[in-house]
C-alpha cells in the first residue's frame, strides 16, 4: 500500500472548523438528493475520520468505510459507539477492491486523490446493487493552490464535462454534477460539487 500520507494531518483533521461544515453541507446536499433508509448499507470512499460517514451512519442501516490511511482509521475507531459505529477496511479501493455490493457510495474530498478515474469508476461500478447510487464531492476546477502540499493530489479540482463522461462511459446513468458549496481560504475561493449517479 501506497505511504501515508495523513499521518500528520490525522492529530488534527476534525479541528478545522472549514472542513467540519464542508462536510455537514455534503451530508445536507446527499441528504437532499436521495432517500436513505434503515435498509441501506452505504460505502463511504475515503472515509478518513468519519466525517461524511458519521453524519449518513444516522440514516442507515450500517456505513462502510474504506481508507489507506491507518492514522486517520485510528481516529475514526476512536468515534465509534455501540449506538453510532461505522464499519472500517483498511484498503485501497482500487488496488484491493471490495467484494460486496452496496446500496450507496458515498464520498468527500477523495476523488482528487485517485489517479486512474475510469479504473475508479469501473471498479465502483462493480460494488454498487442495481438501483443504487453514488454521491461524491470534491473540488471543483482550481489552480493548484487549495492543498498547502500536494503531495498525493493527482488533480487540481474537475470539470463538470470531464467528470461527467467519465462517470457516464463506465456505465452510470443519470450523472449530475451541481455546486453545493463554497470554501473561502485567505486567498481566494473554492468551489465544491456533489457528482451524482445511479446505476440501473
Ligand atoms: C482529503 S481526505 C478526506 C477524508 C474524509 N472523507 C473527509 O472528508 O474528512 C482523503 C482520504 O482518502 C483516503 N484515500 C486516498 N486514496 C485512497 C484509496 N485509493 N482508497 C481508499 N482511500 C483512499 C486518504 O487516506 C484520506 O483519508
Amino acid at each position: 500500500m501506497q505511504k501515508d500520507h495523513f499521518e500528520e494531518k490525522a492529530k488534527n483533521w476534525d479541528g478545522e472548523s472549514i472542513r467540519v461544515n464542508n462536510t455537514r453541507t455534503i451530508s445536507e446536499a446527499i441528504l437532499e438528493k436521495f432517500e436513505l433508509n434503515k435498509e441501506m448499507d452505504v460505502l463511504d470512499f475515503g472515509v478518513g475520520t468519519g466525517l461524511l460517514g458519521f453524519e449518513i451512519a444516522q440514516h442507515v442501516k450500517k456505513v462502510h468505510g474504506i481508507d489507506t490511511s491507518k492514522s486517520m482509521l485510528e481516529k475514526l475507531e476512536e468515534k465509534n459507539t455501540p449506538q453510532l459505529s461505522i464499519k472500517s477496511y483498511h484498503q485501497d479501493i482500487i488496488e484491493n477492491p471490495l467484494t460486496q455490493e452496496f446500496d450507496a457510495l458515498i464520498s468527500s474530498m477523495t476523488l482528487h486523490h485517485i489517479e486512474d478515474l475510469e479504473k475508479f469508476f469501473t471498479t465502483i461500478h462493480k460494488n454498487i446493487k442495481d438501483k443504487g447510487f453514488i454521491a461524491i464531492a470534491d473540488l471543483e476546477k482550481e489552480d493548484g493552490t487549495f492543498h498547502g502540499d500536494n503531495t498525493g493530489v493527482f488533480h487540481f479540482g474537475f470539470e463538470k464535462e470531464e467528470l461527467c463522461k467519465i462517470a457516464s462511459a463506465c456505465g452510470f446513468k443519470d450523472v449530475e454534477f451541481e455546486s453545493i458549496n463554497i470554501i473561502s481560504k485567505p486567498h481566494r475561493d473554492f468551489g465544491v460539487f456533489l457528482l451524482s449517479a445511479v446505476k440501473r
